[in-house]
């Protein structure tokens, strides 16, 4: 019999408009390796209400997420795409996984500890709770793997932990999930200090790339990207900037030591040009297909609605195991 294909499961936060920091370090690794796995990436907007959120602005960041998934390259033919809250069986798996997950286990986190800044008295309780609603999206699929960026290996850390208790506790139940973070690209470094990761919601406009950034936009933050003392352009651990820039440059262009050896006695200025010009033609497509999805919205909804429906069909059986297992079934008579 053939082996059944790896699973593959990861989620995105309906955050508008993505960086590049967002696609080389996730969504373009998802579309890589699409035709390898069996695939399910999921807009995880239950996640989204951790924090202070309007209701109209999380409708339309899940919409633009969706049209920003399929314009960098999902294939709805190739992966099940779907909205996290259109399943109910990821905030009912969670609450079960609750009584699993310990206390002590969500305040080690350190997403915790950086989103909470030290506000723990006012954050929602859910911000503490989301790493459990995270492996609960990752086990409820029996996903073998989680691509991710490097800052997500704590809580996929988290789902082995629990999928084992559970495990042990209930008997075999669920696959134990791995993590597939990429050696490059993992952590994007923000253009303006490359000591933080790039992010939309730490930076201002020039400190991130977005896939929505017009081509003069994309040069303009480019060529203000800070660099590093000195003028030789190299990838070493005292030139944080540079090494920022020739990842990408790499990424985008597959050539990280040509580069090192092309721009040897060349300078910063150099570098910058050529960057802008890779990073413009890679971002103009993704771009493109995004605002041609935009003027259509029949075709992200359709598509939503159908992963929805693959999803469930997948979620409902396993809730029923799930159920049984830990005693909650059987006592009325159907
Ligand atoms: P988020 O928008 O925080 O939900 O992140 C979506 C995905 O992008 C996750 O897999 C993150 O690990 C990844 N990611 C976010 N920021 C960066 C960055 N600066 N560099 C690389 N990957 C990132
Ligand atoms: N926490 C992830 C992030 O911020 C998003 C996420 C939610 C996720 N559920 C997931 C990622 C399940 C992988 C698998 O990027």
């Amino acid at each position: 019999m053939a082996e059944r294909r790896k699973r593959v499961f990861s989620g995105i936060q309906p955050s508008g408009v993505s960086h590049i920091g967002n696609y080389l370090g996730a969504i373009r690794n998802w579309v890589a390796q699409q035709e390898s796995y069996d695939n399910i990436f999921c807009i995880v907007n239950l996640h989204a209400l951790t924090l202070p959120t309007e209701p109209a602005s999380l409708h339309a960041n899940t919409i633009t997420m969706a049209n920003t998934l399929l314009a960098a390259g999902i294939d709805p033919q190739a992966s099940i795409l779907f909205v996290q809250g259109d399943v109910r069986e990821h905030s009912e798996l969670c609450w079960l996984l609750n009584s699993v997950a310990t206390f002590g286990e969500l305040r080690r986190m350190t997403q915790f500890k950086d989103k909470s800044g030290g506000a723990e008295e006012s954050v929602s309780a859910a911000l503490f709770d989301y790493p459990v609603l995270q492996v609960a999206d990752i086990i409820l699929y029996d996903a073998d793997l989680v691509p991710v960026g490097e800052d997500q290996r704590q809580h996929i850390e988290l789902a082995r932990d629990v999928a084992q208790r559970f495990n042990r506790r209930y008997g075999d139940t669920f696959v134990v999930p791995a993590p597939d973070i990429k050696a490059n690209g993992a952590r994007i470094m923000s253009l303006e200090d490359p000591t933080k990761k790039m992010s939309k919601s730490a930076g201002s406009t020039g400190s991130y790339i977005a896939l929505t950034d017009t081509d003069s936009e994309i040069t303009k933050k480019v060529k203000r990207a800070v660099t590093d003392s000195g003028s030789e352009v190299k990838a070493t651990p005292d030139k944080p900037a540079l090494t920022n820039l020739l990842g990408i440059y790499s990424l985008l262009s597959n050539t990280v030591s040509r580069s090192r050896v092309r721009y040897a006695g060349k300078g910063y200025g150099a570098l910058k040009t050529d960057l802008a010009t890779i990073v413009v033609d890679a971002i103009r497509p993704i771009r493109e297909k995004l605002l041609e999805y935009e003027a259509n919205p029949d075709y992200a909804a359709s598509v939503l609605a159908e992963g929805a429906e693959r999803a469930r069909s997948l979620a409902t059986p396993k809730m029923e195991i799930v159920r049984e297992r830990m005693g909650l079934t059987g006592h009325a008579i159907r």
